[in-house]
């Protein structure tokens, strides 16, 4: 049974209790629900790959309270430090070469010599990570391949009995994941675009290296970054980008006025806002999936979205969905 916990002292208390046990406890950031093991704890460590079906040759990000915790785990340049003081706590994850002394099992990085770092920007989970004491590693908490969760209730349906706890704090407002930022190259690498914008970034740290092609991105999937697999947050149905019109046998994804005719309509925002967009990404290629099931829809038709801001980030996301399955 997975415990479903509120997100008062009580609950972060016990949260905290499971995680330094060893169990698996997924909790809501600002951007998706994390599935967390204390990271120091390579077998904690392993049953997060368990328990998601993730290829073990991908690195987890590992989440801290704040920069100083971070820092102490991981050697930080200046841009690192003014990039820190910009966006922690915040949806920005800086991949950065661990220290010596470093605790993190490396496992949870599966193997690199880097590390990927992150303070996220949510009271309950700044608590959480307080309390537990240890650095708390965490992808995003479905199934390998699935739709990241940004709801309680979305972390149950892919990973309900698996794990010992979900810590409720309601749904997650950003949406999408944390940009992550390579910062051990010559210049900052964009590795995902996410919550932070390329835009913000560079305002901070100036020009930022990104634009991966299908084949850099094979490269990157075994170097750089692993988790940049081409198939990815995949819904069970087909997705067809940049619709202009549809099909009364497919569901479509809307953005802005819809187009008529579909199947079954889901908004990402009628006002045409990209934030709003970006928090309701997940959760209506998951309704889309489910309905487009249940009434027997040949796919999910998704309108487009503009290449700027988090519409990147939206874009990457639905890219990966859309990409043929292997
Ligand atoms: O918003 C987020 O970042 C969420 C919440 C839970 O914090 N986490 C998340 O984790 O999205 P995950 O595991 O789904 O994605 C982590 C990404 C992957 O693309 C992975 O390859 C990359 O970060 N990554 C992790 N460690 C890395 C490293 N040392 N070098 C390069 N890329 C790394
Ligand atoms: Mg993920």
């Amino acid at each position: 049974m997975t415990e479903i916990l509120r997100p008062d002292a009580a609950g972060i208390a016990h949260a905290a209790e499971l995680l330094r046990a060893g169990e698996l406890v997924a909790f809501g950031t600002e951007t998706v629900y994390g599935l967390g093991a204390d990271a120091t704890q390579a077998r904690a460590v392993a049953c997060i790959f368990e328990a998601k079906g993730r290829p073990h040759f991908n690195p987890l990000i590992c989440h801290y309270p704040d920069a100083e915790s971070a820092f102490a785990h991981v050697e930080a340049n200046p841009a690192a430090r003014r990039l820190a003081e910009a966006f922690w706590p915040g949806p920005l994850t800086l991949v950065l070469p661990r220290r010596v002394t470093c605790p993190v099992a490396l496992l949870a990085g599966a193997g690199l010599e880097t590390l990927a770092v992150r303070v996220p920007a949510q009271a309950d989970t700044l608590a959480l990570l307080r309390v537990v004491g240890r650095p708390v590693a965490a992808p995003s908490a479905n199934r390998s391949g699935q739709v990241s969760p940004t709801t309680a209730a979305h972390v149950l349906e892919g990973l309900g009995g698996r794990i010992a706890a979900v810590l409720d704090s309601g749904p997650c407002p950003v949406g999408v994941e944390s940009s992550v930022l390579d910062l051990t190259g010559p210049r900052p690498f964009l590795l995902r675009p996410g919550g932070a914008t390329c835009e913000a970034i560079e305002a901070v740290v100036g020009p930022v290296g990104r634009g991966i092609t299908p084949a850099a991105a094979q490269a990157a999937r075994t170097l750089r970054s692993p988790g940049l697999m081409v198939s990815h947050y995949a819904p069970t149905l087909p997705v067809r980008l940049a619709a202009q019109d549809v099909a009364a046998d497919e569901a479509l994804l809307a953005f802005g006025p819809p187009l008529p005719g579909a199947g079954a309509v889901f908004q990402l925002s009628a006002a045409g806002n990209l934030t709003e967009a970006a928090a309701n990404l997940f959760t209506g290629l998951r309704a889309l999936d489910a309905e487009g099931q249940i009434q027997g829809l040949r796919g999910i038709a998704v309108m487009a979205v503009p290449e700027s801001g988090l519409g990147l980030a939206i874009n990457d996301r639905l890219q990966r969905a859309s990409a043929p399955r292997s």
